[in-house]
């Protein structure tokens, strides 16, 4: 009887937080598409005039270290409520509030943590494969070096080296060919390699930040990957009036996702299987 009206109390909690999920993300939609019309209908902002004045712009991710570099989130990244990452995305690199509150919406569900109530280190979204992920542009993977918010400069280096845009700016074919290469690069190196597709989506999400917030201009990154932090007097160069809506950051996202070549070409599939032949002989000549 008394696991019955646990099962029962248990299917009924599920199914509310399943239709609150539901109808959130619904009416969040709702108000995206609004904001997405209204940049339609509205010209951009001015160049210079981006960031409400005053508010110039530490673990795997360099948008929230740079946020916490320059106090805009506490300097020492610890205990943030998760509404202050959302009102400092939004307001430092004009993601519209819908988009700012689905992303941070979506690390406290990932966290398994109340978005309204509870906190936040930055270090926690390093948890392996639940927002961290193998195959950065900005990191090595975690099976090289679990210390997720070291910088590898070396990537990054070559990230800045690879724009083919005027004035050797990234393009989003760029970004493209960069996260492919080094998918084929981590599964060829990482015994313990792993990307679910929500994974890739991530890392596209990542690739397509720089190509919006940064417009690609590999001067701006050169500081905000290799120190973490934003230019002097850099604004945002995404100028809609609402930011960045999730509708304009998902198609772009897919864009660049889809367009990735060694996700059909079998070389990622390929990769690794080099290492297992070695990694055979050597187990057969043992034997032998
Ligand atoms: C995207 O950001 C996450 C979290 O900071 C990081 O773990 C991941 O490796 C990044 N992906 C790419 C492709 O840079």
């Amino acid at each position: 009887m008394v696991a019955l009206v646990i099962a029962f109390r248990r299917i009924l909690r599920e199914l509310v937080s399943g239709i609150k999920t539901v109808l959130t993300l619904v009416l969040t939609l709702f108000l995206d598409l609004l904001f997405a019309a209204y940049n339609l209908l509205t010209p951009d902002r001015p160049a210079g005039r981006v960031v409400p004045q005053g508010h110039p712009g530490r673990c795997s991710c360099p948008a929230l270290n740079a946020l916490a570099n320059h106090g805009v989130l506490p300097r020492d990244g610890k205990s943030i409520k998760f509404t202050e990452v959302t009102d400092a995305v939004c307001r430092v690199y004009n993601l519209s509030p819908t988009l700012s509150f689905l992303l941070g919406d979506f690390i406290a569900g990932s966290l398994v943590r109340n978005f309204r109530t509870d906190r936040l280190d930055l270090a926690d979204i390093d948890v392996h494969n639940c927002i961290e992920h193998d195959a950065s542009l900005t990191r090595v993977d975690h099976f090289h070096d679990p210390d997720q918010d070291k910088i590898a400069h070396e990537g990054i280096d070559g990230v800045l080296a690879s724009g083919t845009g005027p004035g050797g700016n990234l393009t989003p074919p760029d970004i493209a060919r960069l996260l492919g290469k080094r998918r084929v690069e981590a599964k060829t190196r990482n015994p313990k390699f792993s990307l679910a597709l929500i994974h890739k989506l991530f890392g596209s999400a990542n690739g397509t930040m720089l190509l919006t917030i940064f417009g690609g201009r590999v001067d701006d990154l050169r500081s905000f990957l290799g120190e973490e932090r934003l230019p002097d007097g850099w604004e945002s160069r995404i100028r809609h009036r609402m930011g960045m809506t999730a509708f304009e950051f998902n198609f772009k996202v897919f864009s660049v996702e889809l367009s990735i070549k060694e996700e059909v070409d079998d070389s990622i599939a390929r990769a690794g299987q080099e290492r297992y032949l070695r990694a055979g002989e050597a187990e057969s000549r043992k034997n032998a």
